[in-house]
């Protein structure tokens, strides 16, 4: 009997199969889609985080250009030890992953005098017994004030710890040696450096080679003594381009493309600072 083709189960045949073909097609092009919207939300997700970064950094660029303009003998201090404490850090080594921490310590070590009395902050003369110790609470106040902020909580310590001395004889908790943070031990030698370098009401700039001998003969007592070494191999060629480079910025200004890319806390003020 020959075989005969019934067009009825053809004709269902083909259109399931097509039926099934246009299925595929359709979450084929779902799949695509759906690729496509994930990785165009994580670029966008991407963007956001990069700006919310850089809002961060935009904000402590202003609070750290307010204290250098509060506080107006030191102006671009600020600046000038957060670029100083970076170039130690990074000679010293391995402190890759605390660059940026040890850069906002530095640059919001006095961000406490914003609440000091300008009859304190800014008298010409030398300060009372009561009037140090007002002064000497910006340790404190700056703290407190930054703690509370997770990603700056490394820097809060550094801030906390920016006037001690490796010797013990610092403030406010008189911590030694490796007691104090890292940061704040690079500080102390930037800080000291800049205070000596820059001129004061009371005195003009003393010479590089001046500062340099005062922070080798404190090496091993106020200043942490590795510190210190890695500090005085850095040629003065170095600290002048900073200072060029810092001197060129008005004191307002946000900071430069290379503070950025430098983002990577005193201790002591130094010879010849006051508080
Ligand atoms: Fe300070």
């Amino acid at each position: 009997m020959p075989f005969q083709v019934d067009a009825g189960i053809v004709s269902a045949s083909l259109t399931r199969a097509l039926h099934k073909k246009r299925l595929e097609q359709e979450v084929e092009n779902y799949r695509h889609h759906l690729e496509d919207m994930v990785a165009d939300q994580t670029r966008q997700l991407r963007e956001a985080l990069s700006q919310v970064e850089r809002s961060y950094d935009h904000t402590l660029e202003v609070l750290g250009a307010a204290i250098d303009l509060r506080d107006g003998p030191t102006a671009g201090h600020s600046r000038r030890v957060f670029l100083y404490s970076i170039e130690i850090a990074k000679a010293l080594g391995g402190l890759e992953h605390q660059l940026r921490n040890i850069a906002m310590g530095a640059w919001l070590h006095d961000i406490g005098k914003l609440a000091i009395s300008d009859g304190i902050l800014l008298k010409p003369g030398p300060l009372t017994d009561d009037e140090r110790q007002v002064m000497q609470q910006h340790v404190q106040i700056g703290y407190d004030m930054v703690r509370g902020i997770p990603f700056l909580a490394d820097a809060a310590e550094i801030i906390f710890a920016h006037h001690e001395r490796c010797d013990g004889s610092g403030y406010p908790r008189s911590l030694k040696a490796a007691e104090i943070p890292v940061g704040a031990r690079i500080f102390g030698v930037a800080d000291t450096f800049d205070a000596m370098t820059s001129d004061r009401p009371y005195r003009g700039a003393l010479p590089f080679k001046v500062s340099r001998e005062v922070i080798e003969r404190g090496a091993g007592n106020l200043y942490d003594l590795q510190v210190a070494n890695v500090f005085l191999n850095i040629p003065d060629e170095t600290w002048e381009a900073i200072r060029n480079e810092t001197a060129a910025a008005p004191a307002f200004a946000p900071a430069t493309a290379s503070d950025i890319q430098a983002l990577s806390g005193l201790a002591n003020c130094g010879n010849g600072c006051r508080n």
